[in-house]
This record gives structure tokens, sequence and C-alpha cells, in this order.
């Protein structure tokens, strides 16, 4: 299996936004098992094609697994599309592109989203609670938007200080710093 390393914040790459797919082809597939076996490898309950550095409309997203007496349930999401929002719930996020951070965000209760399938099919996924969470987080990273660009200016910023000094420990040289430049504004 190909090896992908999850990009970091603040890698500029995780703010662009992804394009669509225009083809459902083998290579995509397997893509798409690669990212479902590195999401359960993390372990995480989403990840977007973005955070490996492919910068197309893919994500994965598996909110029963977590729990340990329920099966995998592993959902495939190409070119999705959030048709229908309701309500408001707060729930605290995490994400594998943000190390070491959690924070409540608001977002939708419930959503409908459509999307194609890996056999090119159109589904339509309604959701609510931690899936609905799950799929507007992913959906944001297609579109270059992290969870972070979600809560308070104030908060964002502590966490970009504390991510700044830990970047620091694990990269001695000063060279060759992160630019926090796009980071740190939206
Ligand atoms: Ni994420």
């Amino acid at each position: 299996m190909a090896m992908h390393p999850i990009l970091k914040f603040p890698d500029p790459r995780l703010k662009q936004i992804a394009q669509p797919i225009a083809a459902i082809s083998d290579e995509l597939r397997t893509l798409a098992q690669e990212m479902l076996a590195i999401m359960y490898d993390e372990p995480g309950i989403g990840l977007a094609a973005p955070q490996i550095g492919k910068s197309i409309r893919l994500a994965v997203v598996d909110t029963d697994w977590s729990d340990e007496d329920k099966a995998r349930n592993p959902i495939v999401l190409v070119n999705p599309e959030i048709i229908l929002r309701e309500g408001g719930i707060t729930w605290e996020e995490g994400c594998l592109s943000v190390p070491d951070f959690t924070a409540d965000v608001k977002r939708s209760a419930r959503v409908r989203v459509r999307c194609l399938d890996l056999d090119g099919n159109e589904v339509i996924h309604e959701a609510e609670g931690l899936r609905a969470v799950c799929f507007q987080h992913e959906i944001d990273h297609l579109d270059g938007i992290l969870f972070i660009d979600r809560i308070s200016r104030l908060k964002r910023g502590i966490y970009t200080k504390k991510r700044t000094k830990q970047i620091k420990r694990e990269t001695p040289s000063d060279e060759t710093g992160p630019d926090f430049t796009h980071g740190a504004t939206r």
C-alpha cells in the first residue's frame, strides 16, 4: 500500500479548495481504500483527501466503529454536497491534521448530503448528531477549511502559538520554520 503521511496544520495545502472528481476510476477506488485504512489505523472517524495531499473532493467517514461493540460502517463520499441543513449543535471536535487540540464547534444538527459512491451512483445520506458533524467537518476540508477556522480568533491564536512552539521543538533549525500567514488568517 502506498504511504500517505497526514498533512498537519499549518501546511498550506490544507487551505486549498479541492477539485471535483470527473470520473470514478480504479485508482480512485484504491485511494479510498487506502484512506479508510489510514483512518482506522490512526484512529479517526473521518479523513478527507486533501489531508494526504490529494486535492480532490473525496472523503471517508465511519462514526460507528469507535464503539467497541459496533461493526465498521465505512462511508465514501465522492463530490459531496450539503443540500439541506437543519438546527444547530455544538460538538467538541478534533482533527488528524490539527495535533493535540480539540475545541467546541457550532454546526448544523442535521444535514442531507448528496454525493457519488465508488460505483458512480448518486447517493443521499441523511445524518444527525456525530455523523452530521463529521460530514460537515470533512466537507470543510474539501473547501480548505479546518475546524480551527470556526472557533474564536482568541482560541485559534492560543492554539497557533502552542503549535508554533511544538514545531520548533520538532525542527531544531529556525531556518525551516512554518509559514503561518495562511493558517492564521481565516
Ligand atoms: Ni479533520
